[in-house]
């Protein structure tokens, strides 16, 4: 049954939105517009249809809002109880799915699938009904659902029973797990999961090599993808923003507070990361610290900023391996620090316009993860840069598939072969740096998120 409500034409659905509030003490509520790719992406519709992006409310202050009524308009926040969200989110998409795919679990011990495991995927059914159901509701017949990445992979099958006439599309951000360990998911789970996402029209992955690893767990988990159409759409930088946004005033004061800070006559390596366990940052403190030990001819000649934001703060395993990054960098600027050379700027307050400061004065970045969907530092960096920016970039990353000729590659668990790369990246000619940023430049903005979203849409036209 279509209701009232149901005008949306295209509709985009995530665990995250567009919008997040903030409760202040004397209860008033200060509305954050987020960035990224869906948001650029979705604007690019303009006003050729009614869009309506459908998140959760993530905090205090998003459930105040949906409370009294406020919202941006073509925003539907979704008030799902805590406990069921805390479930879903923390327990089955941050600390299960996401560990599945990025290979993170310490396998002896974990993962071990018991009943606290059941009980949060029933939470988990419960938080994807509730999109479905709030789909259902909204999308004009026939309207086109983009449903997003790891939290809602139940969505689509459970959408398709309730509202057969609409075209359903599901993306996944992140890598996709090899078969053999995706199997580690109780069989239910793992069929549960594939089938949900096959319920789409349509499924798209970041990689070739994400979209083959899928198809290859439906084939060993269900034996096929039964006729569900699955594509590769790289994410791109945005250049036109990035651009514009780097030349601001605020990046521009920014800028000149860490050229004060690294202090003149030094080399600067960058890294910019949410505090990840899958971003690999203490491999790359330890690769930076052999730099240093292995060569002392850099000691006083280069700085390593790195930029860490608190991310998944209510997960212990995110806390510690916070608190491990500061204290690795805290032992480096111990160890070999003097009087005017700090070898570790390690900032953990989010701050664009700094982040964007220090992609401009980078004579080296480091992108190091473990496995990375894609990763846009990699493909941002190469854009902004004032002079050519060489890359250290993981061939486990996404990007690598598209920026991997220009980079100097590393296998994100050889800490020795990184601290090689550091050098190499660190004594490469200016001139080559430069033809090798502007190859890598032209290569991360071939698809920019309105032409990445529009791509999407088109693709799940009837
Ligand atoms: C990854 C995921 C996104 C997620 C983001 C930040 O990029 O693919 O879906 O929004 O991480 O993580 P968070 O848990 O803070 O939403």
């Amino acid at each position: 049954m279509v209701s009232e409500q149901a005008v949306a034409q295209v509709l985009v659905a995530s665990n995250r939105g567009p919008v997040t509030y903030s409760l202040g003490d004397d209860g008033t509520l200060d509305a954050k517009r987020g960035g990224g790719g869906l948001v650029s992406g979705l604007s690019a519709i303009g006003d050729e249809a009614d869009a309506l992006w459908v998140c959760s409310a993530l905090g205090e202050g998003d459930r105040e809002a949906v409370r009294r009524g406020i919202g941006e308009p073509g925003v539907r926040m979704l008030d799902i109880d805590a406990a069921v969200h805390a479930d879903a989110y923390n327990g089955i998409a941050n600390s299960v799915l996401w560990f599945v795919h990025h290979m993170l679990y310490q396998t002896p011990l974990e993962p071990a699938f018991g009943p606290e495991f059941r009980a949060q995927w029933a939470s988990y059914e419960t938080y994807n009904r509730a999109f479905a159901e709030a789909l259902a509701e909204s999308a004009a017949d026939g309207a086109a659902v983009l449903v997003q990445d790891y939290h809602l992979t139940l969505v689509p099958g459970m959408l398709r029973e309730l509202r057969p006439d609409l075209r359903i599309g599901h993306f996944s951000h992140t890598p996709w797990a090899p078969v053999d360990y995706f199997r580690m998911l109780p069989d239910d789970i793992a069929e549960q999961v594939l089938r949900g996402m096959l319920g789409a029209d349509r499924l798209g992955f970041l990689t070739g090599r994400w979209a083959d690893a899928f198809t290859e767990c439906c084939v060993a988990v269900l034996g096929g993808t039964s006729g569900t159409r699955v594509g590769v759409h790289g994410l791109g930088a945005d250049a036109d923003f990035l651009r514009e946004r780097a030349r601001r005033a605020d990046v521009e004061e920014r800028l000149s507070a860490l050229r004060e800070q690294i202090g003149p006559d030094r080399k600067v390596i960058v890294r910019v990361d949410r505090t990840e366990l899958s971003k690999n940052i203490v491999r790359g403190l330890h690769a930076y610290r052999l730099l240093l030990e292995e060569r002392p001819e850099w000691r006083g000649r280069v700085v390593h900023v790195a930029f860490a934001y608190p991310s998944r703060q209510d997960l212990a395993v995110y806390r510690d391996y916070t608190a491990e990054v500061s204290r690795v960098a805290s032992a480096i600027n111990s160890a070999y620090g003097t009087d005017d050379w700090t070898p570790v700027l390690l900032h953990v307050k989010d701050d664009f316009a700094r982040s964007l400061a220090a992609y401009r004065l980078a004579d080296v970045a480091l992108v190091n993860p473990i496995r990375d969907g894609m990763n846009l530092v990699a493909k941002e960096v190469p854009v902004v840069s004032d002079e050519g920016c060489a890359l250290v970039l993981s061939r486990e990353a996404g990007a690598f598939e598209e920026l991997g000729e220009d980079a100097v590659v590393v296998n994100p668990y050889d800490v020795s072969g990184t601290g090689q790369a550091l050098h190499a990246a660190l004594t490469m000619s200016s001139a080559e740096r430069a033809e090798r940023t502007k190859r890598l430049a032209a290569a991360a903005t071939a698809l920019p998120p309105s032409q990445w979203f529009l791509d999407q849409l088109h693709a799940l036209a009837p």
